[in-house]
Order: structure tokens, then sequence, then C-alpha cells
């Protein structure tokens, strides 16, 4: 028996009523995640940065190439949710301006800042972009491929981890692997493969924090890959940085290297074990292998750790289905905790899978030992 058998009528309609109130705080949020979507990809936010003060529907519709009654009713529904402020809601409708909290500037329109969140909508939307195809993989077993969740999720995910990448990844988390950084500095040049790359920005990261190194990036996704290239050309890092279309675990790639990164792509693959063979042998026995992945609990609790109910959310949308493309797949999802993590590696011959001491809200680093 449990112990919800034993609640009184009162407790089951307090239950009830805080359960309908949660549930309809779910629809604000979600309400206004789409709406900031429609800000993010309309260019209304930075507009309204860009201002440096307050604008009115029209001035925004006119900096935005949208349509005035569209921004209008954006422009109110932001307000209402508190995401933006108006300056005098008494004014005619034609005459009330709109501002961005000075607070919300950072994490809405500057993509260098670490705090830069906006992307997650784009992330989001993306997500939810294959639902159909998404109920028939929960109906069959099957998966949905990467190509199905379309441009936003691409962008998104490149967006959202391009401030760390590039700031953070050849600043702090390499640095903290003394071996690692000190052969990324040194001579003849390390060469550096980089499995599911996605847009390249932990390849151009590496790149351009380590003047020396060489780094060849790795997606599946050709898309993910055409735009790799090109963020490499703006960031002038051609002659170092190298991209190709190739599955993690296809035996044609070949070469050796002095570190093998995984970023956030091990837990979307359908066979872990053969792309961790392969980084296993790209490392051969002096190079490297660092897996960083999300930085969940080790045992699955009703309560989840503190970033779970984010990778869960992931995961029932698109990291399980992707990984679930590829028969007979594994089927990890988002929550890949040490312990899977761990006999994926001894399956593709590691000894040792060590929890590197590097803090991250959201990751996890491993080092993986032949
Ligand atoms: C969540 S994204 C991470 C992208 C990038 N590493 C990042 O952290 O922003 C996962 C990436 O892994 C790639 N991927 C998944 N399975 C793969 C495989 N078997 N071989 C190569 N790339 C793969 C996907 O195409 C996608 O770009």
């Amino acid at each position: 028996m449990s112990e919800s058998d034993n609640l009184s009528t009162e407790e089951i309609a307090r239950q009830r009523d805080a359960f309908i109130e949660r549930f309809l705080g779910y629809a604000a949020g979600t309400f206004n995640f789409f709406a900031m979507y429609i800000g993010e990809r309309l260019g209304y936010y930075r507009a309204l940065a860009l201002s440096g003060g307050a604008l009115t529907s029209a001035e925004l519709a006119s900096r935005t190439d949208t349509h005035e009654r569209y921004a209008r009713e954006w422009l109110e529904q932001q307000t209402v949710a508190g995401i933006l402020e108006v300056e005098d809601e008494n004014l005619d409708v034609s005459q009330r301006r709109f501002h961005l909290p000075p607070g919300h500037v950072e994490p809405l329109v500057e993509r260098d800042s670490l705090n830069y969140i906006a992307p997650l909508t784009r992330l989001m939307a993306g997500a939810v972009r294959p639902l159909d195809a998404l109920l028939e993989a929960y109906r069959t077993g099957g998966g949905v491929p990467f190509s199905d969740y379309g441009s936003d999720l691409r962008e998104g995910q490149a967006a959202i981890n391009r401030p760390a990448f590039l700031y953070k990844l050849s600043q702090e988390w390499l640095p903290a692997i003394p071996d690692v950084h000190a052969r990324l500095m040194s001579d003849p040049p390390a060469r550096v493969a980089d499995i599911g790359c996605g847009y390249g920005w932990s390849s151009i990261g590496i790149a351009r924090g380590y003047s020396n190194a060489h780094v060849d990036g790795f997606d599946l996704d050709e898309p993910s890959i055409r735009l790799a290239e090109e963020n490499a050309r703006h960031h002038n890092v051609t002659d170092r940085v190298h991209f190709q279309v190739r599955d993690a675990g296809d035996p044609a790639l070949a070469g050796q290297y002095d570190l093998v990164t995984a970023f956030e792509c091990v837990h979307d693959m359908s066979d872990p074990v053969a792309a961790l063979h392969m980084m296993r042998q790209l490392a051969g026995e002096r190079g490297t292998v660092l897996i960083v992945d999300e930085r969940v609990g080790d045992t699955f609790t009703a309560k989840g750790n503190d970033v779970e109910w984010m990778m869960y959310g992931w995961s029932i949308l698109h990291c399980l289905p992707v990984g679930m493309v590829d028969p007979p797949a594994v089927g990890t999802g988002t929550v890949m905790r040490t312990d899977t993590l761990r006999s994926y590696a001894m399956d593709a011959g590691f000894r040792k899978v060590e929890i590197l001491p590097i803090e991250n809200f959201f990751f996890r680093f491993y080092r993986l030992t032949p």
C-alpha cells in the first residue's frame, strides 16, 4: 500500500489544487518560451537593446521589418509576462513605449556572454519540431533522425555552448589538465580530434587558445559541418582546423591524435561503444580521451539532481530518439550516468574512467585511459 492510499478527501483536494496551480505555471512558462523564441528570431530583443531606451510598437516593427500589429501584441505579452517593461501604460496604444530591463539584456542578446541563454528557446522549438515522428517512435521503438529537428535545434545547440567553448575551454578547462595543457602548448604541434563537433565551436576554441595545435572536427551531420567550416573561416583558423562529415564509429577514421574530445554527444549515439573504441584508437597509447557530458546524478532518484529536470526534458524529446535511429541502439538518453559511461568505456577497451575536478554546473569531465 502506498502513502497516497491513506490520504483524506481534503488532502486529495489540496493535492489537486496545488497540481492545477503548477500545471498553469507550466502553461505560462511554455507561452513565455515560445514568445521569447519569436523575440529572438525576429530580432526584437536586439532592436530593443540597441535602441538604448524604449520603443513604440511602430518603431520596433520598422526596425525589424515586421508588422506593427504583431509587434504590439508581442510587446504587451512580454510586458504582462514580466520580460519587458512599459514606460507609461496609460498612454494611447500608439504612444506606449517598451524597454528591456537592464538585467535582461545580457541573457537575451549578448551572444559572447556565458550568461547568454536565449538559444534555449531555439533548442526548445527544435526539440518539438518532429512531434508526430516522436510519438510514432514511442510506439514502435524506432528513432527520429537528427536532421528532422532542423536548424533551430542545430543553431540553438551551437549558440548555447559557443561562449563556454570560445572563452572557457582553452582558458580554464584544458589548463586544469596539466599534461594535456603542456602537450597542447608544445612542439611538434599537437593534434586534436573533436568528435561530434556540431558547428565546430569546441574545435575553434581549442585552436584559438593553443596557437600551435591542429584540430580535426568530425560530425555525422553535413549541415553542421558546412557551418563549422564557415565559422573556422570567420575566425581565421582554417590553416589549423579542418572538418569532415564522419560517423564517430567509422572504421575509416584514422590518425594519431594527442587529444580526442567528445562534447555532449556520446549520449546521442546509437552505438557509443563503437565510437569510444574508435576514439581509443585515435588516441593510441599516449593520447588522452576527454568526454564532456551532462553532470547528472549517480543513480535515479525521484527528485533528481539539480540539472536532471532539464536533462530528462531534452532526453524525452530529442537525445533518446536520435540515439535510437540505428538499430541495435543502446538507447542512452541525455541522462548518461557515470556508471553507464564507465561500462561503455570498458567495453571499448579502456581500463580507467576518471572524473576530472573541473567545476561546471552542467558538464562533467571524464578522462578515459586505455
Ligand atoms: C548535442 S550535439 C553536440 C554538438 C557539439 N559537440 C556541442 O557540444 O555543441 C550532438 C552532436 O553529435 C553528433 N553525432 C551524433 N552521433 C554521432 C556519430 N555517431 N558520429 C559523429 N557525430 C555524431 C550530432 O550530429 C550532433 O552534432
